[in-house]
């Protein structure tokens, strides 16, 4: 198993249900008052160069359920706000923690930390990559449908973070996965290049969101605009117009499909109220499964 947590895609299929099966037993535990200090002592710093609520939380929670200590360190409020090289503080920090969480801007800052670090190093989103999200988002369409296997899954939205993630777990996994996106915000083009070669299942992009949507299991979106992209907030809101998660985009998928969304979530952009409160929304298990999955992560890595 690799050292960090950093994308899917340096993890096998087995590695990966492993971590289900860990998650699967740390949430028995926690849900019947069970002590699992599996990391009694130890220490995480979590660097946050963007805003969170889920990660942030369920982090910090996970840390102290498994015996052990959590630490909020904001770039901003660090040396690393000043520029005090990312190698550097990487080998610092290891000095003092047995692992470090990491949420920023470019994929290389988390790539470029782990290579100077001693200690495990998560990523808690980059631009390109959410892999503690899609993990959790996965572990949830397991408990609610027992398998991922056979599903057909649909993104509706940006080719962001998330569909990049979602690309990875579907050559991973082997399951179908049709993106629509408008044109322009396509997934990341060496993600979906390393995917298509590796992957047995089908995983199509399409400029239509009733085609993606037909007949799929799992119906997933985010936000139009991500962190860093605010300035294009409206000239988004133009392109993502027809790609809502409504519900006129539920009738051509299964009767009993499941919505996820990342959140936060944009009521009356990405998603409709109705929909995101509806029957079909596993929204509220998805985040509470950010906890138990990452628990299951940090144990492995840092136990
Ligand atoms: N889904 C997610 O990562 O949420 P936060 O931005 O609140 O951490
Ligand atoms: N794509 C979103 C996900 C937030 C959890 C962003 O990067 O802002």
């Amino acid at each position: 198993m690799n050292r960090h947590f950093l994308k899917l895609s340096d993890f096998s299929k087995d590695e990966l249900d492993g971590l289900f099966a860990m998650t699967r037993e740390l949430k028995a535990k926690q849900r019947q008052g069970i002590e699992h200090h599996l990391l009694k002592g130890k220490t995480l710093a979590m660097i946050f160069e963007k805003s969170s609520t889920r990660t942030r939380v369920s982090f910090e929670v996970g840390m102290y359920q498994l015996g052990g200590h959590p630490l909020f360190i904001s770039t901003k409020d660090s040396q690393m706000g000043r520029g005090e090289p990312i190698k550097d503080t990487a080998r610092v920090m290891a000095r003092y923690c047995d692992g470090v969480m990491i949420r920023t801007y470019g994929q290389e800052i988390v790539e470029e930390f782990a290579g100077y670090s001693s200690v495990p190093v998560i990523n808690g989103l980059t631009d390109l990559f959410h892999p503690c999200q899609v993990m959790a988002d996965l572990f949830t369409v397991i408990e609610h449908r027992g398998s991922y296997q056979g599903l057909k899954f649909a993104w509706v939205g940006d080719g962001n973070n998330m569909a990049n993630t979602w690309i990875e777990a579907a050559a991973i996994f082997g399951f179908d996965l049709f993106l629509a996106c408008p044109e322009g915000y396509e997934p990341d083009a060496k993600v979906l290049a390393w995917a298509r070669e590796r992957a047995t299942s089908k995983i199509a992009v399409t400029h239509d969101p009733k085609e993606a949507a037909r007949d799929a299991d799992v119906l997933n979106t985010d936000v139009w605009a991500s962190m860093g992209q605010e300035a294009e907030q409206s000239a988004r809101e133009k392109a993502f117009a027809g790609f809502q998660l409504n519900e006129g985009l539920l009738d051509p998928a299964k009767g009993n499909c499941m919505v996820l969304h990342c959140l936060p979530a944009h009521r009356g952009e990405e998603i409709t109220d109705d929909v995101i409160e509806g029957p079909h929304s596993a929204v509220w298990d998805e985040a509470e499964n950010r906890l138990h999955v990452q628990k299951a992560i940090m144990a492995k890595l840092m136990g």
